[in-house]
């Protein structure tokens, strides 16, 4: 039988949580500690200020010394939490699927603004992940039909959770595959109005260089993208002309300095031209739309 911890208050959990964190190297130890104790107690943190000297339940309090050692093997507090906001929503995340980095907004509004005038756009999210970009454009554009792909079975079935739970399932579409090859038939040909993408693009020395509780929890995956981090973007290039109209747009995200990496991709490819660069709040060019080439 598993053993069972010690009796203890809220209080006395807060400080034993604050020193368990504190020695595994977190920074924020305190505020991290409350945030677990919170979701492992089922508590607000009014609860935790003003019942401190409340017993906790047994088994409340051995679910949250789990969270706790969890977190303090420095898996992300997202994966232990289980939730990531994103756009102003609630996404699950769990380990396998990449948590949703709030730079990744900047292509929901880009997406959004390049059709806000087309009626009943068909949208394509490639490598969705927890579905944040997909629902994010299914719930501010509700007449779009939005394809997602991901070559992760984990990933599509927690979009597909994701999407129920916002309610936006009913016009979404779910594709395992690589890429935009799935589309690659006559069916879907020249009908895509727009194609957002957030694609592995960190390169070797950015792999080798990557924090723990990125490299050692995330999956390669969802970040890897070659020697120069550009693989997947370069094969994408040469597919989305297939599956484009000829006013529609291709949104991306990229990692730093990586901005001649797509001019280079660009003009190799002949068939697409930058419409236009977003900076993120450091300053980082990070989000590109591309258009098809019409002259
Ligand atoms: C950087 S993550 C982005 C996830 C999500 N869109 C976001 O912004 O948080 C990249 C995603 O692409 C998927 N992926 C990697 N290679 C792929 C491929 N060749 N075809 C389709 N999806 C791929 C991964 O499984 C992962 O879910």
């Amino acid at each position: 039988m598993a053993r069972m911890p010690p009796k203890m208050s809220y209080s006395q959990l807060f400080e034993q949580a604050v020193a368990i964190l504190s020695r595994a190297g977190i920074s924020h130890a305190e505020r991290e500690a409350l945030w677990i104790l919170e979701y492992g107690l089922h508590v607000t943190r009014l609860d935790l200020l003003t019942q401190a000297q409340e017993v906790v339940n047994q088994d409340d309090c051995k679910g949250t010394l789990e969270l706790l050692a969890r977190r303090a093997t420095r898996e992300p507090l997202q994966y232990v939490l289980g939730t990531q906001d994103f756009c102003g929503r609630e996404f699950l995340v769990e380990p396998g699927v990449l948590i949703p980095r709030p730079e990744t907004e900047l292509v929901v509004e880009e997406a959004l603004a390049c059709m806000q005038d087309i009626p009943r756009p068909l949208v394509v999210d490639v490598g969705t992940g927890s579905g944040c970009l997909a629902i994010s454009v299914a719930g501010g554009k509700p007449d779009a039909t939005v394809v997602v792909i991901d070559q992760s079975m984990a990933a599509l079935q927690l979009a597909r959770t994701n999407a129920v739970r916002h309610g936006v399932h009913g016009h979404m579409r779910w594709v395992n595959g690589d890429l935009l090859t799935p589309l690659l038939s006559r069916e879907t040909e020249g009908k895509v109005t727009a194609i957002v993408a957030n694609l592995p693009y960190i390169s070797q020395a950015e792999w080798e260089r990557l924090p723990p509780d990125v490299k050692d929890f995330e999956p390669r995956l969802a970040l890897y993208g070659g020697p120069d981090g550009f693989d997947l973007y370069r094969r994408l290039f040469a597919q989305v002309s297939h599956v484009l109209t000829p006013e529609g747009g291709l949104v991306i995200e990229i990692g730093m300095g990586q901005i001649p990496l797509v001019e280079q991709a660009v003009s190799n490819v002949g068939t697409l031209k930058i419409a236009n660069v977003r900076q993120d709040g450091q300053g980082i060019p990070r989000v590109v739309c591309l258009q098809p080439r019409t002259e």
